[in-house]
């Protein structure tokens, strides 16, 4: 379901160094397929149908000429859109942005109607109300996508609503008055339905444009990092799907600008495999490097144990045996590990292994009547490949 003008806005204030990030290098890129979109689309159309109706069309007023009758002023008032089906939609996407076709739909509608006319001798009116199907409407819509200061910005850049034909069943009235409503308001109707749910339409469009426009540019992690999911670039669209890229980096919460000298290395090729996915999504490396980067510039790589499946470790008690001396000066004081990581952890993904290297202290402290005395320290390197 979010994502230019950012650019020129952007371009105008700040003049880019090589220190900063390419504007057009996002960390993260999300595939959705052709699978995808269609979910999107059946979930829009649910929501665009129920929000549909009810509609209220204006009043149609106009003077009839009807054959043996002569000249008829008849009134539609309280014209409503009650109730919308879908037929058949498809969805695609290609250059020209976002098409979403529906076809085979229905309405039902109601509508007040009233004539007069006058006789030689004395004047005629009568009123009543009637039911009307509205069949074979269609709805063509051209939806562009791009990215606006960093968010997803949807435009309608097309549309139009067509409908074949519609049927009216009168409650009263006599059976000419029936002909000459028919025959002289259908077209008015068809165009009046047309019209307003187009209207419908474009509000929808512009609803959901501002309720992309209000999802935020960072999620919060925790209280030390957030994720920069600020949009890159216009989302490119082709094939039935659509690609696009965020910033992905993490930064820190407290206002430091993260590091910005991340290039992205390659594109990273999507290997799932199995059935269609609705969505993909590929990391590149930087993704978990600017993460550890941020977590331990706040020092939040380190680790207190002092709990274990097996306590007895931690008591001088339990290292009798091993480091007597320990035991002897610290008898039954508890003891803590202190883990911490001494350099940012780092992380290297190349086309078939990730390998990852993290360098961390072990510090041994023994607690002595709440006095923390650092017995041990232990420095292990872990270096990690994985295939
Ligand atoms: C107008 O139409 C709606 C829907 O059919 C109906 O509930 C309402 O009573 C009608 N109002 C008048 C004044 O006829
Ligand atoms: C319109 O009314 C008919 C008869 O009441 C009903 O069968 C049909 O499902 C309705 N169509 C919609 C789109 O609500
Ligand atoms: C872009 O975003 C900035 C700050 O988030 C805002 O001040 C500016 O008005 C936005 N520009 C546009 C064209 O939305
Ligand atoms: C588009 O999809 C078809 C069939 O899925 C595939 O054969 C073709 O290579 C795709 N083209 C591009 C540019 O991805
Ligand atoms: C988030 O990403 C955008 C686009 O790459 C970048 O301009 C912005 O400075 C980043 N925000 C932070 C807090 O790093
Ligand atoms: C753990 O060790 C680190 C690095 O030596 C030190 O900065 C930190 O204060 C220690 N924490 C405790 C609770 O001893």
């Amino acid at each position: 379901m979010a994502p230019a003008a950012l650019f020129i806005v952007l371009a105008l204030f700040s003049v880019p160094t090589d220190a900063q990030i390419k504007s057009d290098e996002g960390f993260i890129s999300v595939f959705i397929s052709s699978k995808g979109l269609g979910f999107v689309k059946d979930l829009l159309m649910h929501k665009a149908v129920s929000s549909l109706t009810p509609i209220e069309l204006q009043p149609i007023e106009k003077i009839v000429k009807i054959p043996l009758v002569g000249q008829v002023d008849i009134l539609l008032s309280n014209i409503t859109i009650l109730s919308v089906g879908v037929g058949t939609s498809y969805v695609s996407s290609g250059g020209a942005g976002v098409v979403i076709v529906a076809s085979g739909g229905t309405a039902n509608m109601s509508m007040n109607w009233k004539y007069s006319y006058d006789t030689w001798l004395f004047p005629i009116s009568d009123k009543g109300a009637a039911s009307v199907q509205v069949e074979g409407m269609a709805m063509e819509l051209t939806l562009g996508l791009k990215d606006q200061n960093g968010t997803l910005s949807l435009s309608l850049l097309d549309w139009g609503c067509f409908v074949k034909d519609i049927f009216v069943k009168l409650d009263g009235g006599a059976t000419w008055f029936y002909q000459g409503l028919v025959d002289a308001f259908k077209e008015q109707i068809a165009s009046a339905v047309e019209d307003s749910v187009s209207k419908r339409i474009r509000e929808g469009i512009i609803k959901l444009d501002s309720l992309l426009q209000s999802v935020p540019k960072e999620i919060p992690v925790d209280h030390v990092a957030a994720l920069n999911v600020t949009f890159v670039k216009d989302p490119v669209s082709s094939n039935s799907s659509i690609d696009f890229e965020i910033n992905g980096l993490f930064t820190a919460k407290d206002g430091i600008p993260a590091p910005n000298n991340y290039h992205k290395k390659h594109r990273a090729p999507v290997s799932c495999t199995g059935p269609a996915k609705m969505i993909e999504i590929s990391l590149d490396e930087n993704v978990f490097n600017s993460a550890t980067s941020v977590y331990f510039k706040a020092d939040s790589m380190s680790w207190i144990v002092n709990k274990m499946p097996d306590q007895s470790l931690l008591n001088t008690a339990g290292w009798k045996y091993i480091v007597p001396q320990l035991y002897n000066q610290y008898p039954d004081d508890g003891v803590n590990l202190n883990i911490s990581v001494s350099s940012q952890p780092m992380l290297r993904i190349a086309d078939d292994k990730v390998d990852t290297t993290i360098y961390s202290d072990m510090i041994i402290d023994v607690l002595d009547s709440g006095e923390v005395i650092q017995v041990a320290c232990i420095s292990l390197v872990s270096l990690r490949e994985e295939k």
